[in-house]
């Protein structure tokens, strides 16, 4: 059965409490955009694109439980819902892309519909959100499978699987696509401290799917990767930068550093609806720092003196020349990625 972070059942919203995971698999409606707001803050819902969808969704909300009663009032609303969305969290751009979609998408709405009928319309188009996001990951899927078949070994880091999608994934996107054609490359997957999305959310995601996946601390990749054990890195992005810097999860510059001196290639793998071709470069990036105890606790017991100053960023910025290609549903992306993202956006 396909693994989905977030859906819908007779017009409800649900996600599943990826802080829960992998002991607990715990779902929950979501009923206002509070609800929806804290869950992306806390990280129940994670993973750039599938922030987006439940900012789609979001905004959809935001709407219901308020007052308005035409196309004009609905337009300050949806200002007003994604004005409080957007300070969710800061790097993933696919959650201000959602905000900036629906929006637009309300614009276009008929000026004399009336509530119910433009609540439908934006209750339909946030599932379409999700339903193309999903489409967009098997594309990538089928891109990045012809990189990695000859691959026995692949690392990969944090999550960018199904959980962090629509479905799917976008970095396990191809290994899915291996596995269904019988394709069974052994995946390392780094453990991705501070919150462990790579032990707790891929790990369990690939074992399910029967995929052949080994977790190793993050400080252990140098190793494997001079060991010979792996001959691609592939991973996600919150972020692109036009020109190819790419933000994604803290320790994915390490790793890119890494590949480079190991001549093994580095991926990305990404919808367009992660590409910011308003960031010139990684510089433009904002960077989200989390809080001090992420870092002196493991699993929630204090693996530090409980006073120690922290630094805390979540995402890196993985300058371009370290990038082998971007894997897009649109095709691969390769050097120089100002020219190639902005040709391939088109295609
Ligand atoms: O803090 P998270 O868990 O939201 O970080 C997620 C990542 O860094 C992913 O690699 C990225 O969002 C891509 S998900 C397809």
């Amino acid at each position: 059965m396909l693994l989905m972070p977030l859906w819908t059942k007779e017009n409800k919203i649900f996600i599943v409490d990826q802080t829960q995971l992998p002991k607990t698999w715990s779902e929950t409606e979501i009923t206002t955009i509070e609800e929806m707001h804290y869950a992306i803050k806390t990280l129940m819902v994670r993973g750039a694109p599938a922030i987006g969808n439940a900012a789609a969704f979001g905004m959809y909300l935001g709407a219901k439980n308020s007052g308005f009663t035409d196309g004009d009032s609905l337009k300050d609303v949806l200002k007003q819902a994604g004005d409080y969305l957007a300070t969710a969290r800061p790097t993933a751009v696919n959650l201000f892309w959602a905000i900036g979609h629906m929006q637009h998408f309300a614009d276009g709405l008929p000026k004399d519909a009336d509530r119910d009928a433009l609540l439908t319309a934006l209750f339909t188009e946030a599932k379409a959100v999700l339903n193309r996001d999903i489409a967009t990951c098997k594309a990538i899927g089928r891109h990045g499978a012809g990189l990695l078949k000859h691959c026995s070994g692949i690392l990969t880091h944090c999550n960018a699987g199904a959980l962090a999608t629509g479905a799917y994934g976008t970095a396990l996107a191809p290994i899915y696509t291996l596995l269904e054609q019988g394709i069974r490359p052994k995946v390392y997957s780094d453990e991705t401290r501070p919150l462990l999305q790579g032990s707790r959310l891929t790990a369990y995601e690939l074992q399910r799917s029967g995929a052949d996946v080994v977790t190793i601390c993050d400080n252990m990749a140098g190793y494997v990767m001079a060991q010979g054990k792996v001959q691609a890195v592939i991973v996600g992005a919150d972020r692109i930068a036009a020109n190819g810097d790419t933000a994604n999860k803290i320790g994915t510059y390490s790793l890119g550093v890494l590949a480079k001196y190991h001549g093994i290639p580095l991926y990305i793998a990404a919808p367009f609806t992660t590409v910011d071709f308003d960031c010139i470069d990684g510089r433009g990036i904002p960077i989200e720092e989390r809080k001090a105890d992420e870092v002196r606790t493991f699993c929630g017991v204090q693996s530090a003196p409980i006073d120690i100053p922290v630094y805390n960023p979540a995402f890196d910025v993985t300058p371009n020349e370290l990038i082998t290609a971007i894997i897009t549903e649109n095709g691969v992306a390769y050097p120089p990625f100002a020219e190639s993202l902005a040709q391939l956006k088109k295609a």
